[in-house]
């Protein structure tokens, strides 16, 4: 049974039973605990903790979600099943049904017979495991199932008790186990082999609220939650392995055609090694779950998920080099796993080219990488070699890691290649230090998380509704007031707070646009509100200091002010930022995505996924449009209407929204702009005022980012840059379109004086050199010329010099110094000596000791030609005067 039918059946046998169906949710979700989502329930987790109701009918759904795991990278391909992408099948009950109804439904699907629509598994084989005292769903399993009291095996925490990992909703769980049979393994039931007897689902009876805590069963039960719910967890590829009768979850329909690809491009054989073999299937699990990531808006970098999908990528390169690839191979793996993978995800289709692009180009950079990896690699080699050594040092190999990005066994393979070892303890001491630091550094930033369940209250009960789309002034009740962590009644003077409102006109920061700033008005008094965040999708914090000789109290009625000014300019930049984005689409194409955004009053920055450095025509075609789209004065359209059908109208929405939510699709100038949206816009696209691209620049690996500035910020942007060409078109008394003309020429005019002057410099220093030989004294039978030469004379004309009037003091004993100003305020000098000088011993190194001394000055250099610089131009004569006294006392 193929892949895609083994889904279908699943969501067909929980549809039929009233299961809402819920399409999968990116793999982006904009949670901040979470890298990606990785488990079905993670888009359903507000419904669990009950901060939101859900808009499922009969209180349940069904969904395939998009996971990624990427915590035990270092183990796929090398058990049987860890895939770092797979496909979730879950149903969800949200205080519907419970344990007997998760358990039936689970075994119905199954057992049930092909022709029933189910997966036709032979109940013999399956065997079940509970939590330690969960009697409950043992019974029902034994007594309502009829499995048999030996297939029910009981299990603790770390296996049968099932959390996110971190704060959330979380509870007792049943797994249930397909025996693959002997050949797997021993005997026994999962508790003996979790290989043999492959879990292929999870029940988790979601009922309790978890607290901080680390590992899978070290955390605190914070208590029940409002209602008791089922979350489960299918894995689609584990079944389409069992189902297919392969052997492990890389051989199966979707991802053996990678497989096959990389031997060809290899030369090697698969099934024939092990250690190849486990090559093989990271090439494939990775170029799977690198292309969804892509799919999904993210592009490599350093940090992040950038850097995850970044170490998938190079994991495959890597890999097809070991199996012996030589060339590029990225774009054949990503045609073949987006060929596999689009009848489940057609979406992959419209977006092929840009995945290809972005993973060939991480492709072409990597090769790079690898290439001066190498040259490192053969110099530790031969450093190895030259010592003697046979075992190449921890600190090389972590170098080579840490700087290049090189792989461990690649290191590994290299130095076997060469007969040589690495020392792989030191290496590995290097990484867990590393490592070390990392943990504490996450650590820090997780205590910087403010704790959000003093919050918790207000989600079903005192949820606040916007009114700012229509109104920028409301009449509201204090309906909560939060200090230092803490609910309070009455908030006094000096006292940072957090209020809550039942009905509120300011924006609250989401979608790139910053929250609002405005005030209360209580008691004749102003209350100053300096941001407003969302807490959950609608509860809103205010954020206000109360001022002096005032309070603030539970249950006031207040007038809650957005400024004007603020929210205008805001509306302006808002709108400038959609319009930026539809000329960006129309300039670069469709590949250009968005990867961020951020607009306050007055100016905006958008960040797409591109690759190459936008030209300067570039630039000025994406301000024209932009400008032509604010002139054109189209009426700005806000559409409310449901997800599915925003998206076929073609808005643009980046990170996945919650099935069954009403959206909002902002459109101007029809097709050319239409975005999922919720922020403030203006209600004529003239009203924004002219906007003025600043500039681009590069955020990251593929990632560019445009900055403007919109409205009356545009104007005094430009008429600060009309004032600065004006002041130049009047000091270099040209027409200001005639200036870089003008400043090209005078600068050529500047480039050739120079060099001019720069000859008659040298010309005149010559002419003087013979000037200086004659005057020359001589001191203790040695001649000696020292002369402080034209400030701006260089370092190295003063050497070329020395040479020269050393050369024409003949065969008897002389020394030359000379020294100057340069133009950086800096003394350089030098100081030679003739062969007969130095056979009396003089050591020119040692004067420049004796001369530094007076300016300043550090140098040195060989018997015959020494040099130095120093700071203080003022102690030039007393150096002279200190090298004639030294040579005076010369024997
Ligand atoms: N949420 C459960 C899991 O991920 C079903 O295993």
């Amino acid at each position: 049974m193929q892949t895609h039918e083994i889904r279908e059946r699943f969501t067909a046998h929980f549809v039929k039973s009233g299961h809402t169906e819920v399409p999968s949710a990116s793999l982006i979700l904009d949670d901040p605990t979470l890298l990606f989502v990785n488990a079905g329930m993670v888009p359903f987790k507000p419904y669990f903790l009950g901060q939101q109701t859900p808009p499922f009918p009969n209180g349940t759904a069904t969904s395939i979600q998009k996971c990624v795991r990427t915590l035990d990278i270092e183990e796929v391909g090398i058990t049987t099943r860890h895939n770092t992408f797979f496909q979730m099948a879950g149903n969800f009950s949200f205080g519907q049904y419970f344990k007997k109804g998760a358990i039936t439904y689970a075994w119905c699907l199954l057992t049930g017979s092909l022709e029933e629509g189910g997966y036709g598994l032979d109940p013999e084989r399956l065997w079940v495991t509970c939590y330690l005292d969960d009697d409950e769903a043992a019974d029902i399993w034994h007594h309502h199932i009829g499995v048999p009291k030996e297939r029910i095996q009981r299990l603790g925490m770390a296996d049968n008790y099932w959390s996110m990992g971190v704060p959330g909703p979380c509870g007792p769980c049943s797994e249930i186990y397909y025996d693959r049979g002997p050949e797997y393994g021993a005997e026994g039931g999962p508790i003996a082999d979790d290989n043999r007897y492959m879990e292929i689902w999870n029940l988790v009876f979601m009922q309790n609220e978890r607290g901080e805590g680390s590992g899978k069963g070290d955390f605190e039960i914070l208590g029940p939650l409002p209602k008791k719910n089922i979350d489960t967890g299918l894995g689609i590829e584990r079944v389409a392995c069992i189902l297919q009768g392969v052997d492990n979850v890389y051989e199966t329909d979707l991802l053996r055609p990678v497989i096959d690809v990389a031997a060809e491009l290899s030369g090697a054989d698969y099934g024939s090694d092990h250690d190849r073999d486990v090559k093989f299937r990271v090439i494939a699990d990775h170029s799977r779950t690198g292309m969804m990531l892509i799919l999904d808006g993210v592009t490599p970098g350093n940090e992040g998920r950038g850097y995850i999908l970044r170490r998938l990528l190079r994991r495959i390169i890597r890999s097809a080099r070991l199996l012996g690839a030589t060339g590029p191979t990225m774009e054949q793996f990503m045609s073949t796993i987006m060929d596999t993978m689009t009848p489940s995800f057609p979406e992959i289709k419209k977006n092929r080219e840009r995945i290809l692009k972005t993973a060939v180009n991480e492709e072409t950079a990597f090769l790079k990488t690898l290439e001066s990896g190498t040259e490192l690699f053969d110099h530790a080699a031969a450093e190895t070699r030259a010592q003697d050594r046979k075992t190449i040092s921890g600190e090389r190999a972590f170098a080579l890691h840490d700087t290049y990005g090189f792989p461990i066994d690649l290191t590994l393979e290299m130095a076997r290649e060469q007969g040589l070892e690495v020392d792989t303890e030191g290496f590995e001491k290097l990484m867990a230090e590393q490592k070390a630091r990392a943990k504490a550094d996450n650590k820090a930033k997780k205590h910087g998380h403010q704790d959000l369940s003093v919050f918790r209250e207000f989600v079903d009960e005192h949820p606040t509704e916007f009114v700012g789309y229509e109104n920028l002034s409301s009449e509201s009740t204090i309906v909560g007031l939060v200090h230092n962590g803490q609910t309070i009644t009455e908030a006094h003077p000096g006292d940072e707070v957090d209020v809550i409102v039942d009905l509120s006109p300011m924006y609250a920061e989401s979608g790139g646009q910053l929250g609002d700033r405005g005030f209360f008005r209580y008691g004749g008094i102003e209350f100053p509100i300096n941001d407003v965040q969302k807490i959950a999708k609608k509860v809103w914090v205010h954020k206000t200091r109360i001022p002096d000789n005032a309070q603030l109290e539970l249950g006031a009625q207040v007038e809650t002010v957005v400024d004007e000014a603020w929210r205008h300019a805001a509306r302006q930049a808002h709108s400038a930022t959609h319009l930026i984005h539809g000329a960006l689409r129309q300039v670069l194409g469709p590949t250009a995505v968005q990867a961020g955004s951020m607009n306050k009053p007055g100016y905006l920055r958008f960040d797409f996924n591109y690759t190459e450095q936008l030209s300067p025509e570039q630039l000025a075609q994406i301000e024209d449009i932009t400008n032509a789209v604010v002139d054109a004065d189209y009426q700005v359209n806000t559409i409310e209407t449901s997800l599915e059908e925003a998206k076929a109208m073609g808005a643009m929405a980046l990170f996945g929204e919650n099935y069954g939510d009403i959206v909002r699709v902002v459109e101007i100038g029809g097709a050319f702009s239409r975005e999922l949206c919720g922020g403030t816009h203006v209600g004529h696209s003239s009203q924004i005022g002219p906007v003025a691209v600043l500039g681009e620049s590069s955020v990251g690996s593929g990632v560019r980012r445009i900055e403007a500035f919109s409205g009356l910020d545009s104007f005094r942007y430009l008429s600060k840059e009309r004032a600065l060409a004006e002041g130049l078109a009047a000091h270099f008394k040209t027409p200001s379109n005639q200036l870089p003309e003008r400043i090209a020429q005078l600068t050529a005019k500047l480039k050739a004086a120079e060099k001019h002057i720069a000859e008659l410099h040298r010309q005149q220093l010559s002419s003087n050199i013979s000037n200086f030989v004659d005057q020359a004294q001589v001191v203790n039978g040695v001649k000696v010329i020292a002369e402080q030469l034209p400030a701006g004379t260089k370092a190295g004309d003063l050497r070329t010099l020395a040479a020269d009037i050393r050369g024409r003091c003949g065969e008897g004993a002389a020394v030359v110094v000379l020294a100057a100003e340069d133009e950086n305020a800096k003394v350089p000098f030098v100081i030679g000596a003739t062969k007969a000088a130095t056979q009396r011993g003089i050591h020119c190194g040692d004067l420049v000791k004796v001369f530094g001394e007076y300016i300043s000055g550090r140098g040195g250099g060989k018997p015959d030609m020494a040099q130095g610089s120093g700071t203080q131009a003022g102690g030039l004569d007393a150096g002279f005067s200190a090298v004639i006294e030294e040579l005076h006392n010369f024997k």
